[in-house]
């Protein structure tokens, strides 16, 4: 059998992993969704989920991942042989592939905002309607929308297609630091503006009477999509792990990083909804709506604006070439298939599944296709509320009482003989809450989506 690819460094791996985490889910979605769900409340639901269910549910994967070193389907295979298990790990394949075939077109959008940043579109105290007049001529035009979705998977596939570590790895050491700089810059920029207050006020003031399942739902799923989560994704990822590796740190590294830049990308975004008299409500383009105010105010914002939309593009591309690689990982251990191909393969049927996404903002017959919704936000609905928290929930039953949650947790020491801290919480958390939870919140939500 040939090989299998390594990180080079436990810093590579933690980079890499937070690399997959860290993504238009921080920067996009988090505040979209935290928008359209009141704000505040939604963010105190969201941090708790990502405490008890998100962080729970990363040390099973990265456990089960390092155990058994290989990719999702093959993992639950190892440990259960000849089992219904594995689907499992088709399930993570496919919904890796359904997520990125949406995710990708957002994506082209970010590259399309680092182009139309680069030649100048955001200067001179820009106004609302230039704005919208921007967004809307590109989202209308269906040929640039799908030739940005073409090249974004393009891209994707031919990082995987070079590898661990020459080619995932190299590329999120550099860049992932460097976006993080940008937003601590732009987090500082939008505390002076004048509606600052307002804004950090709906961001950060919960009104608890707005609570209600249907965001506690859409906070779940959101946890699980910024992390990474429940489609095998950090399996994979912990598959290339060395045994000496510290997981109890990594996961914990990973996660709170990944936790800070949604928490810095609402910072950046709700001051300037308020100072501009924009709308928190308004749902997918809200970062799209809203930056280009930054931009074209800010010192230096020339320069800024395309930085930040290039460095967003390659934090949506280290997610992207995860999404990817479960499915290339799958087909590389078990269909002894060569990586190019498998890389190339998956990107270009996620690119056909694609099309009608990068539709749903111009064709009519898209952009209003089920349930008053669009094509695009039934596919981010399904893929994200109801797919990964269901992919989550069949992982942590596996792990819990067919792997044995005390074996997972061995693997979690840092010194097999003492139990990392918090053993104990995790492994009640691992067979009672997460289960529970997640079964209450996947039967709420398949009742109310019809
Ligand atoms: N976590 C990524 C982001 O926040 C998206 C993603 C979801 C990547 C699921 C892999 C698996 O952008």
């Amino acid at each position: 059998m040939a090989k299998r690819g390594k990180w080079k460094s436990s810093l590579g791996f933690v980079l890499a992993a937070a690399g997959s985490a860290v993504g238009l889910g921080n920067i996009w979605r988090f505040p979209y969704v935290t928008g359209k769900n009141g704000g505040a409340v939604f963010l105190f639901v969201y941090i708790l989920a990502v405490i008890f269910l998100g962080l729970v549910v990363m040390y099973a994967e990265l456990s089960l991942g390092r155990a058994t070193q290989k990719n999702p389907v093959g993992a639950f295979e190892k440990i259960k042989p000849g089992s219904l298990w594995k689907g499992v790990g088709f399930l993570g394949v496919f919904t890796g592939v359904g997520i990125l075939s949406y995710y990708s077109v957002i994506a082209g959008w970010t590259l399309y905002y680092f182009y139309i940043s680069s030649l100048g579109k955001f200067t001179g105290n820009i106004t609302r309607t230039q704005v919208d007049k921007i967004f809307a001529s590109f989202v209308s035009n269906p040929l640039l929308t799908i030739v940005m979705l073409f090249l974004f998977i393009l891209l994707t596939s031919f990082v995987v297609s070079r590898g661990i570590s020459s080619g995932i790895e190299k590329w999120t050491g550099v860049l992932m630091p460097l976006l993080f700089l940008i937003l601590l810059v732009l987090s500082i920029y939008s505390l002076t503006l004048p509606g600052a207050s307002r804004g950090l006020s709906f961001y950060l003031r919960p009104d608890f009477s707005k609570l209600n399942l249907r965001m506690i739902l859409s906070a779940v799923g959101q946890a699980f999509f910024s992390l990474s989560l429940g489609m095998g994704a950090m399996i994979t990822y912990g598959s290339y792990l060395s045994r000496d590796e510290n997981l109890f740190a990594s996961g914990l590294e990973v996660v709170g990083f990944d936790t800070l830049v949604a928490f810095l990308a609402g910072i950046i975004i709700f001051p300037t909804v308020f100072t501009y008299g924009l709308s928190p409500q308004a749902g997918v383009p809200l970062v799209f709506k809203t930056l280009p105010f930054t931009f074209s105010r800010l010192p230096l914002g020339r320069l800024f604006g395309p930085l930040f939309f290039f460095l967003l593009a390659i934090a949506a591309l280290t997610s992207t070439i995860s999404l990817v690689e479960v499915a290339t990982s799958y087909l590389v251990d078990e269909k002894k298939m060569a990586r190019p191909l498998a890389a190339y393969m998956v990107g270009g049927v996620a690119f056909l599944i694609g099309i009608p996404s990068a539709l749903s903002t111009s064709s009519r017959f898209f952009s209003n296709f089920a349930f008053g919704k669009s094509f695009l936000d039934i596919m981010d609905y399904l893929w994200a509320n109801i797919s990964l928290p269901l992919g989550a929930l069949l992982l942590s039953i596996f792990v819990a009482y067919v792997w044995g949650a005390r074996n997972a947790a061995m693997e979690i020491r840092p010194d097999k003989a003492r139990k990392f801290p918090g053993e104990d919480l995790w492994v009640i958390d691992i067979k009672f809450f997460v289960p529970i939870v997640l079964g209450i919140i996947l039967i709420s939500a398949l009742l109310g989506f019809s």
